[in-house]
């Protein structure tokens, strides 16, 4: 066995605690999976309400009067086999509303202070702060704790080692340059070289170009960022730290995921008893309001309704899924107008096409278990989670040839089909056009019983483990931490 490591993990969303997107699924994952590694990880997160209500005998770790107002306390807690350190600062986290927008939608007016705070914190505890456990390596995850290589760089005290993971590029955390006082970073901080982003503070900017090591949820994604059409103005800062950047691809945890073992599907299967996913597929179109139509193909999306993911061509692409006898099944929410252009083809489509806008776990798992196909038509996609359950379930991804959906599908070519090794339909480049004739090349292999089959049964057999992409984490802080 090989020597054992600590890691402290900053982020800003942790399943089961808190989540908006793949992210949360991360942070509370990959501690798990590092566990067989030999590693230790301990999260640090902000004690948002619904982190404070799931805590059950916290230990008081450090109390203190933060640089951003306080009072501030740390808090040792396990919650769902996870080895977290709550940040419980009322004044900062303890509000109505998301991780970080209010109740109206707008994203918090003090947001820098707060993840700012959420970075500090994390350095201080790399620097020692906490009496009984230092770790080797920091893991920060996105613009949120992109700050904690920046107080470690500039703070002075010990340079823990960081590595930093963008999980998306578009998110960027980007904050006026009269905060730098207020987030207590010398003014020497404030350059090209340090948190300095086209004359604002740029907390993604900082992790990216003060962190040791650089990482990204796909090997694909990781070369897209280093070019102008994806690096979204970072390209240039990317590409100098090349040799520090690699992809990673995620997994998912294939407990929470197990068609076998899911108490939210009407009827468990695996591989061997693949027919019984029909059960499922008939509870959701009854569930859904659907015809029950155990022979037109079902189409689902799982998705955050965002320019990123594309959906704004699937609404468009709605007459070919139709045109082909299809059915379509939609969960999610984001952006009102693409909400309402949803709703309304629901509604004048009833019994074809239904859409629940809200974000549902246990029907997020009945349709991975009932559809067909799952369509994921990203514009870009640093790795994407859902394609990586519907392989799991058995339903069949249909995704653009983008980021991680490149990485993580094969497409059902003639030469793929052959060596039986195809598990999705692939598209490219990324258009409407492109989607119709994926959408109507995964009807026609629906119709074929055999390689649809095929398809389903070589996808349940991927591995979208944790397992591999642990052992990388682990050897990248193994590296690091022997400096
Ligand atoms: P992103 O993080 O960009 O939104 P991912 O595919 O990485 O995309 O992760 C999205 C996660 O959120 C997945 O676990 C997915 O199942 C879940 N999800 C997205 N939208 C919804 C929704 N409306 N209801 C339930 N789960 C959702
Ligand atoms: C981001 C990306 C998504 C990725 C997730 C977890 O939200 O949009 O592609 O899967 O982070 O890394």
């Amino acid at each position: 066995m090989a020597v054992k490591l600590n890691v402290l993990a900053v982020a800003s969303e942790v399943y089961p605690l808190i989540k908006t997107g793949g992210l949360a699924d991360v942070a509370g994952a990959l501690p798990g999976a590092l566990k067989t590694e030999g590693v230790t990880v301990r999260t640090l997160l902000p004690g948002y309400p619904a982190v404070m209500a799931r805590l059950k005998r916290a230990k008081p770790l450090h109390a203190f009067t933060t640089h951003f107002g306080g009072p501030a306390q740390l808090l040792g807690v396990k919650v769902e086999g996870l080895d977290l350190i709550v940040l419980d600062a009322p004044h900062l986290f303890d509000r109505a509303g998301g991780p970080y927008a209010g109740m109206d939608g707008r994203d918090f007016g003090d947001n820098a202070l707060r993840f700012a705070a959420l970075s500090a914190a994390g350095a201080a505890i790399a620097q020692g702060l906490l009496a009984d456990w230092r770790p080797d390596v920091v893991h920060a995850h996105d613009w949120q704790a992109g700050m904690t290589a920046a107080y470690l760089t500039f703070n002075g005290g010990p340079r823990t080692p960081v590595v930093f993971t963008v999980h998306n590029l578009a998110f960027q955390g980007q904050f006026d340059r009269k905060l730098m006082g207020a987030l207590g970073l010398p003014a020497h901080a404030f350059t090209h070289d340090g948190v300095e982003y086209y004359g604002d503070i740029g907390f993604l900017k900082a992790g990216l170009r003060l962190a040791d090591r650089v990482t990204t949820v796909s090997p694909t994604y990781a070369a897209e960022i280093c070019t102008p059409e994806w690096g979204m103005g970072l390209d240039g800062l990317i590409r100098g730290r090349a040799d520090r950047l690699s992809g990673i691809l995620n997994g998912i945890d294939t407990d929470v995921w197990n068609p076998a073992t899911d108490p939210h599907i009407a009827q468990a299967y695996d591989a061997a008893d693949i027919a019984a996913r029909a059960v499922n597929k008939a509870a959701l179109q009854a569930r859904l309001g659907l015809e029950v139509a155990p022979d037109a193909p079902l189409f689902g999306v799982i998705s955050r309704l965002s320019w990123q993911k594309g959906l704004d061509l699937l609404l468009a692409a709605l007459p070919t899924i139709l045109e082909t006898g299809g059915q379509l099944a939609v969960l999610g929410s984001g952006d009102r107008w693409m909400e309402e252009g949803f709703a309304n083809a629901a509604a004048s489509n009833a019994g074809r096409i239904s859409v629940q806008i809200g974000y549902d776990e246990t029907l997020a798992h009945a349709i991975q278990a009932g559809v067909d196909a799952l369509i994921v038509p990203s514009r870009f996609e640093p790795c994407g989670l859902t394609q990586l359950c519907a392989l799991r379930y058995g339903a069949v991804p249909v995704v653009a040839r983008v980021g991680g959906l490149a990485d993580t599908i094969i497409d059902a070519s003639p030469m793929a089909m052959a060596a039986r090794t195809a598990t999705g339909v692939q598209f490219s480049p990324v258009s409407g056009p492109m989607l119709e004739s994926a959408i109507r090349r995964a009807s026609s292999l629906y119709r074929k019983p055999d390689s649809w089959r095929r398809l389903q049964l070589n996808g349940m057999a991927s591995d979208v483990s944790w397992t591999e992409p642990a052992q990388a984490y682990a050897s990248l802080y193994r590296d690091l931490a022997a400096g």
